[in-house]
């Protein structure tokens, strides 16, 4: 059958809720209970390849870009070689220093982002290694690399993309379990891994369930001309990708910040009309996010906070603070389901904006031209 909104009421919102069997799509037949690994046959590399990698570059634009960010820091985390995400329009124009051990990673859902592309036959033309996080199979960056892992997120039409973003998450943290685990991984923490991945689709569609919540605080945030959306380490990301999605589709000016950096500037735009969107997982960070909430509650900032059940809040006003519950995971794992919200946040300001969700102004689904 063709691939329509069906009953709903956009492509956007069927992708949001596709995401767990989505999810399951990626996962299947990728993790190795034995060895407690991934088993990614398409990377084209062997066990002593994989070894032999000593740093890893993600490239991607936009969201995909922000996922590589959290990608990057799944890799370091989990298999400790060092990692880190670029803007693939930025690459080639600062020419860039191609190693013959580094592993690239190109990231991109339509497989056709001109800046990805050309980035990657940048450092295919000096020799290095690459290969693919793509959704669209045969698309010009999978033809082009030299290995990859496919999404099997099926096909998305909405502008901004859901359910791709969440596979290349996923994609990544198999990457990371394999080169984990011809590394230091140790084989319980691999297990704990494939554990908590295989627990994520569930974990996403309790997320889902919430949405009635998250659509009331939607509305008031769509009330903001403009909000900040803050998290630290792990969390940025996530923050940067939640400002994306709610700028693409509700036009408002939503900024991300890393929280600790809040106190060197942008502090002073806080004030009862600047919401801000806060990560707060509970992870090694929490007390000194939690301390960043009183400096912004003190200021008469209001707050969503997206957290887990564990973090309390004591202490902050009861008025103009909304906490966000999400299910935990695996610490790694963490990031997607704190991305997850943040999609159905950006959906309903939009939609109560009365705003063309699928086809936002100015923005093409994939950019083909540079
Ligand atoms: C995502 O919501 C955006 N529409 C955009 O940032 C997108 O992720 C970017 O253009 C990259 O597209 P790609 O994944 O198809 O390469």
């Amino acid at each position: 059958a063709a691939y329509d909104a069906g009953e709903h009421e956009s492509f956007m919102h069927k992708e949001i809720l596709e995401q767990p069997a989505a999810a399951e799509r990626v996962l299947r037949g990728r993790l190795d209970d034995r060895f407690a690994t991934g088993h990614l046959g398409g990377l084209n590399l062997d066990a002593r390849e994989l070894r032999a990698i000593r740093r890893v570059k993600v490239l991607g634009c936009g969201s995909a870009y922000y996922v590589g960010q959290m990608g990057a820091e799944l890799l370091e985390d989990l298999a400790r070689v060092p990692a880190d995400a670029e803007a693939a329009s930025e690459f080639r124009y600062r020419n860039p220093i191609i190693e013959p051990d580094t592993l690239y990673v190109a990231v991109s859902q339509s497989g056709e982002t001109i800046d990805t592309l050309l980035a990657v036959q940048e450092i295919r033309r000096k020799g290095g290694y690459v290969i693919g996080l793509v959704n669209v199979v045969g698309s010009a960056i999978a033809r082009e690399v030299d290995g990859g892992i496919y999404l099997h997120a099926g096909p998305e039409v909405a502008v901004a993309s859901t359910k791709a973003l969440t596979n290349m998450f996923l994609g990544f943290a198999m990457l990371a379990l394999q080169l984990g685990r011809v590394r230091d991984l140790s084989i319980a923490d691999g297990r704990r891994l494939i554990a908590g991945l295989e627990a994520l689709p569930r974990k996403i569609e309790e997320i889902l369930a919430t949405e009635e919540q998250l659509e009331a605080v939607a509305e008031r945030l769509a009330e903001a001309e403009s909000l900040f959306f803050v998290g630290r380490v792990r969390g940025f990301p996530v923050a940067r990708e939640g400002a994306q999605k709610f700028k693409e589709i509700s036009y408002r000016h939503a900024e991300a910040y890393q929280t600790s950096e809040l106190k060197h500037g942008p502090l002073a735009l806080i004030n009862p009309d600047v919401p801000t969107v806060a990560i707060v997982p509970d992870d090694e960070l929490v007390e000194r996010n939690v301390a960043a909430l009183h400096e912004i509650a003190a200021r008469g900032g209001p707050l969503v906070v997206v957290t887990h059940e564990e973090v309390s809040l004591e202490g902050l006003p009861d008025e103009g603070v909304e906490r966000i519950v999400v299910p935990r995971s695996e610490r790694e794992l963490d990031p997607i389901l704190l991305t997850v919200p943040l999609q159905l946040l950006a959906y309903h300001a939009a939609k109560r904006l009365g705003h063309d969700i699928d086809k936002p102004r100015n923005l093409a689904k994939s950019v083909t031209v540079e």
